[in-house]
């Protein structure tokens, strides 16, 4: 596996109020490493406050750890100044929870999907909204009006904006917070192929982040735990899930209520039963 990103020994540490005039400092992260291949898709779970999102934060460059570095495509992230930086960024995106909290609700669609060709620069009006529209498409929307809001749309169409905007600058790595816990079971699953179906036509990495394990087994090839700042474990999806080796991921595991694997899917030539 050629990687494509490597963290090493990141520590992020965040200043804590301890009452008068007391200030202390708690370590979020704790000397975290990790890889992540070209092609690959990582699954990052643990306890809520573990420090899930302060590491996508960290091996995006908008947070800058207290020690250890960041890797990407053999350019340390950290190292860079300001223009190197937006430009290094350009080649990663996030995806959120909620589309509702992350998407501008005063925007159009179109504002949305082009606003980052535009901060990016050097292209022609033209091609920018030839480029939406193919966006758009490539979501899987291409019949709703460009001069639509994003309030106007329901929750899967939503996040299918925000996936379009993610991928408006051909990023090599899209990290996922949380893509679908916000929505209904049925629009998760089409979501979730619509992020496989996606990394295979545009040869994307992710490093996923849920709560969800059925989510974990559905799409990542591997997958790391983490507890309270530290990778407790992480290894190939199957093995982790069939083997764990870890205390905490034993009881992740377990404590998780497990959904009944998804039937095969049905052949066209079966009989539609009605409702
Ligand atoms: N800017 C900040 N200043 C101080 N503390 C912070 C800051 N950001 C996060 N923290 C703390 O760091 C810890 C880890 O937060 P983080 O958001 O990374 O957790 P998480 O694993 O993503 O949790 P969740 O699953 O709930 O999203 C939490 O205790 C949080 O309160
Ligand atoms: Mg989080």
């Amino acid at each position: 596996m050629i990687e494509l990103l490597i963290a090493n020994n990141l520590v992020k540490r965040f200043r804590t109020s301890g009452g008068f005039f007391r200030t202390s400092t708690t370590d979020i992260l704790k000397q975290v490493s990790l890889n992540i291949g070209h092609g690959e898709t990582v699954g990052l779970v643990g306890e809520s406050g573990s420090g899930k999102t302060t590491l996508a934060r960290c091996i995006t460059g908008m947070l800058t750890p207290e020690e250890g570095d960041v890797q990407f495509d053999g350019i340390d992230i950290h190292a860079l100044n300001r223009q190197q930086k937006k430009h290094c960024r350009q080649a990663m995106a996030m995806v959120y929870q909620n589309p509702y909290l992350s998407l501008n609700p005063h925007f159009t669609l179109y504002e949305l999907i082009a606003e980052p060709l535009e901060t990016a620069g050097n292209m022609r009006e033209r091609d920018r909204q030839e480029r939406v529209a193919n966006l758009m498409a490539q979501v899987g929307l291409a019949d709703i009006p460009l001069t639509q809001r994003v309030t106007t749309l329901s929750g899967g169409q939503a996040q299918r904006i925000a996936i379009a905007r993610a991928l408006a600058l051909k990023p090599k790595l899209i990290v996922l917070d949380e893509p679908t816990s916000a929505l209904d079971v049925s629009v998760q699953a089409q979501i979730l192929n619509l992020l496989v179906a996606l990394k295979e036509s545009q040869n994307l990495s992710y490093l996923l982040i849920t709560h969800n394990l059925d989510v974990v087994r559905y799409i990542c090839d591997r997958v790391i735990v983490m507890s309270e700042g530290v990778i407790v474990e992480q290894g190939e999806t199957e093995n982790v899930m069939t083997d764990p080796q870890h205390a905490y991921t034993q009881l992740l595991i377990q404590s998780t209520p497990h959904l009944p694997t998804p039937p095969p899917p049905k052949q066209d030539t079966d009989t539609a039963s009605p409702g």
